[in-house]
């Protein structure tokens, strides 16, 4: 199939990028590199530099590739950007997915799949784990965009009969994630300890061991991605594992992983706890039985091997 993949040189887009080459199919990336990197971009893809805010340029694109498939990971992804400034926040995320939108009915593409959070999605919620029927209780502009965009691909689908799959991401982790983003703590935890930096365990006063997320691995989700190309048509499904993890636990994980390393064991510090932050979700974790049932997938590495294929990768070893 001949799919582009928008925010391909980011962290996840470009995993997926890799995953859709090394099954066959033609794969071309759109990314502006505002917090993408050009060693992440497959030298077998085609790439245009470019902002997905700039319609005619884009279309040209479109015209030009005759897609098949859109998958969008392209994205303001910060939530205390989104907060600071929701109109540059809803620009990215929803403007400029519109213009995704249009661009697919004109030029006949055949599914989008796009990239949802069900961490920012469905708050605090009371279903937990929660699955994809919870209603969504968006605390954040970024929550908000993700949430309208996929109530307007609900309406192309009927309009024009555009077919899509919503993909809602737990928090992943992996090779190329930066430190920094809605979900980067791996990454932060092991770029600090490496420098020999103080660790923060953020926490609410009476869950010391710190909030509770759903950590899925990135070479997971990218089958995911694969999957999503022929199974789930017109569903929202959860990507994550069903499991919570303390991030003193994450952050221990980490630690003894990163301590097998002799290059950087004597710098590793023990963490400190903080007070948590304006907005931070005491848990997050999600249901993850329609991913089973409706794309025949479920998370193939345990937290630990994650971390320990995550270290390698970060130590510049084989993973
Ligand atoms: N990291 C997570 O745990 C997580 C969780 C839930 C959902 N998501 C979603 O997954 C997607 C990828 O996130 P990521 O963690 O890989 O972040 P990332 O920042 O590495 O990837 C986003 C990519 O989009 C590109 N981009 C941003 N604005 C653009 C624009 N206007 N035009 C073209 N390209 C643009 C960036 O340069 C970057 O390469 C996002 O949609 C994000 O909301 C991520």
């Amino acid at each position: 199939m001949k799919i582009l993949v928008t925010g391909g040189a980011g962290f996840i887009g470009s995993n997926v990028v890799d995953a859709y080459l090394s099954e066959g199919h033609r794969v071309t990336v759109i990314d502006d590199l505002s917090s993408g990197k050009w060693e992440n971009i497959n030298r077998k893809a085609k790439f245009y530099l470019l902002d997905i805010r700039d319609r005619a340029t884009l279309e040209r694109v479109f015209e030009k590739e005759k897609f098949d498939i859109v998958n969008h990971h392209a994205a303001q992804i910060s939530v205390p950007m989104s907060v600071a400034n929701p109109q540059l926040d809803a620009d990215i995320n929803v403007t400029g997915f519109l213009n995704i939108l249009e661009l697919s009915v004109k030029y006949r593409v055949k599914k989008i799949i796009f990239i949802s959070s069900g961490g920012a999605l469905y708050g605090e919620a009371e279903e937990y784990p929660t699955s994809e029927s919870y209603p969504p209780k968006p605390l954040s502009p970024y929550a908000i965009t993700k949430y309208v965009s996929e109530n307007y691909l609900y309406f192309y689908n009927k309009q024009y009969g555009l077919d899509y799959t919503v993909l809602r991401y737990a928090n992943v982790y992996g090779p190329r994630q930066i430190p920094h983003g809605e979900a980067g703590v791996v990454s932060i935890f092991m770029t600090r300890l490496k420098e020999g930096k103080d660790c923060t365990i953020y926490a609410f006063s009476d869950e010391p061991e710190g909030m509770k997320r759903d950590y899925v691995y990135v070479e997971d989700v990218a089958k995911a991605n694969i999957l999503a190309l022929n199974k789930g048509s017109l569903e929202a499904i959860n990507i994550g594992t069903g499991v919570a993890t303390s991030t003193s636990e994450l952050f221990n994980i980490v630690y003894e992983t990163l301590s097998k390393s002799t290059k950087i064991a004597k710098n590793l510090k023990k963490p400190k706890s903080g007070p948590e932050r304006p907005g931070d979700l005491r848990r997050s974790c999600l249901n993850i039985a329609k991913a089973k049932k409706v794309l025949g997938w479920k998370p193939e590495n345990s937290l630990k091997k994650g971390i320990e294929k995550t270290v390698k990768w970060f130590l510049g070893e084989d993973y």
